[in-house]
């Protein structure tokens, strides 16, 4: 159901202060995703001063990936982790579709300090690139520690067979579809019920590791990348379902390597979908 900004606000901040004050999507002006326009991701970084990392920040996400140019790291952490099935409620503010849990579902450790599993949500087409080749579809895992530092989980899909995780959220995509909202008001709320993450769990496997930022305003530093090297299969139908909500594409241009270096994790037994 769409409802006002404000009232949202309120419902968040007695469920659970913390997400209330760690999302900050609500709280800047309007931006958009279309090239040259005047709240295009050009120039985000002058719509306010909350945003200027937008605009000023030397290390940006996403980033084109550039596979050859990986640095084998085999200290990097596994990644290892269990997601507890858990409540959750389907948010579009207008820009992106984001999948919000309730409660305790799971954490992911990097190097020594715990983050919590938090949300996911969605960019079509992807936001990374890998050796310049952009995906229709890009989940990210978006985790949070006690100190509000973040990493990301990020995960590319290429058109094929359909992906199970979707099943569950098949009738409510198509109800948020159906939701006409002003966004520059408010936000479309779907409550998803019981969500089961075990397909997101699978073993981590090979991963792309950089230090990057939020792709979208505040465009926040220091989140930890970890970009799947395996690569996921969606239908289109599926895919269809995922974009009917928006008004369009919500990828940021690909940003400027300067000075880091992208490390690659490639434990045993693990596929790698690209050429190294
Ligand atoms: C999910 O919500 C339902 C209905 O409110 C509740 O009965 C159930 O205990 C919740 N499950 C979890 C894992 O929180
Ligand atoms: C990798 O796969 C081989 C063959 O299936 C198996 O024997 C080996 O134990 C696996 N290694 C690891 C580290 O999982």
């Amino acid at each position: 159901m769409a409802s006002s900004r404000a009232a949202i606000g309120l419902l968040v901040a007695a469920s659970s202060l913390a997400v209330a004050l760690s999302d900050g999507g609500s709280s800047g002006p309007e931006y958009g995703y279309a090239a040259g326009s005047a709240d295009g991701p050009e120039n985000w970084g002058k719509l306010s001063p909350a945003y200027k990392m937008c605009g000023q920040g030397k290390h940006q996400s996403p980033i084109d990936i550039v596979t050859k140019q990986a640095v084998p790291n085999p200290n990097l952490d596994s990644l290892t982790r269990t997601y507890a099935a858990a409540n959750a409620t389907l948010v579009n503010d207008g820009h992106d579709i984001t999948l919000k849990f309730d409660g305790k579902v799971g954490t992911i450790t990097v190097s020594g300090k715990v983050y919590s599993f938090e949300k996911l949500h969605w960019h079509s087409p992807s936001d990374h690139t890998i050796n310049g080749q952009r995906f229709p579809l890009e989940l990210h895992l978006v985790h949070k520690s006690a100190d509000g530092a973040v990493a990301v989980i990020g995960i590319l899909y290429q058109l094929g067979a359909p992906d199970s995780f979707y099943y569950q959220l098949k009738s409510k995509l198509g109800e948020m579809a159906g939701d006409k909202c002003n966004f520059a008001e408010e936000e479309s709320h779907v409550e998803a019920g019981l969500i089961h993450l075990r397909s997101l769990q699978k073993r981590t496997g090979s991963y792309f590791r950089y230090t990057g930022s939020l792709t979208a305003p505040p465009c926040t530093e220091n989140v930890v990348w970890n970009v799947l090297g395996k690569v996921r299969q969606i239908s289109k139908e599926q895919l269809r379902l995922l974009e009917a909500p928006l008004p369009g594409s919500d990828a940021r241009p690909t940003q400027p390597l300067n000075d880091r270096t992208v490390q690659f994790y490639n434990p045993p037994n693990s596929t790698i979908s690209f050429q190294m």
